[in-house]
């Protein structure tokens, strides 16, 4: 991954299982959002490719490689919401735009993804009037709307008090264990990691790299890589 000259990350290899949460980790700069920008389609690798199943997403046409992310959701940061929107407006609207459900059955939806994610009865609410917890679960729902089989977040617990981001981290359990999804979440957090993570990769900012991909766990008490293992052991642990 690379911005004209200058390389974020090379020599990239790590494959993510089905039902996997992984974690992509690593200190602050190191290009784990750039990574996470390959792998949603939002950022052409400068050389190499991204695989989704069987299907070389870097090398399918736009429309193939559309195709093909329908499959995955993104959790945006900010929640991604619409402010002028109702929460149930705002979930509504990849439905408008990929199926043809009618009215009563996108509002049926709706509830129920807002349901699943602790939002029951908000429905009308507008972004604005709900807690920034609310706000990332409600991206959450909207990111649920199209049924995804992927599901990635970027830093999802940033910017949110200890109970709002330890709610999230159950949430992301609660959609593995209940939907069986995949799910790929970029966090610097400790506490995150080990509660949630099952796999990972950690990227290095200075060789600009990967230095280890595994059970985070595992790394933090095996890895042979010693900035590995002090990334993974430092003071804040939970
Ligand atoms: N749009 C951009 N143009 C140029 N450099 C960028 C751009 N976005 C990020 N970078 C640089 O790429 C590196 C990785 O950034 P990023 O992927 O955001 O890291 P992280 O998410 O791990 O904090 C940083 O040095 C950052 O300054
Ligand atoms: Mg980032």
């Amino acid at each position: 991954m690379a911005y004209g000259e200058f390389v974020v990350q090379r020599d990239l290899n790590f494959i993510v299982n089905r039902g996997d949460v992984f974690i992509i980790m690593g200190g602050s700069g190191c290009g784990k959002s750039t990574v996470m920008r390959a792998l949603t389609g939002m950022q052409r690798p400068s050389a190499g490719t991204v695989w989704f199943e069987d299907a070389r997403l870097w090398d399918l046409d736009d429309s193939a490689r559309q195709r093909v992310l329908r499959r995955s959701g993104v959790v945006f940061q900010s929640g991604g919401l619409w402010s002028s929107m109702t929460l149930a407006e705002n979930i509504e609207l990849p439905l408008r735009e990929y199926t043809d459900l009618d009215p009563q059955e996108m509002r049926e939806l709706a509830r129920l993804k807002l349901a699943w994610v602790g939002l029951a009865g908000f429905e009308e609410f507008y972004p604005s009037e709900i807690s920034g917890g609310m706000q990332r679960r409600a991206g959450v729902a909207r990111a649920l709307a199209l049924d995804p089989e992927v599901l990635f977040f970027d830093e999802p617990s940033a910017g949110l008090d200890p109970i709002s981001s330890r709610r999230l981290d159950e949430l992301i359990l609660e959609l593995k264990d209940s939907l069986g999804a995949t799910i790929v979440v970029v966090t610097h957090e400790l506490a995150s990691i080990f509660t949630i993570g099952n796999n990972a990769v950690f990227l290095d900012p200075v060789s600009r790299t990967q230095l280890a991909t595994g059970d985070p766990k595992w790394l933090r008490d095996h890895s042979d890589d010693p900035q590995v293992r002090a990334f993974l052991n430092r003071g804040d642990a939970a």
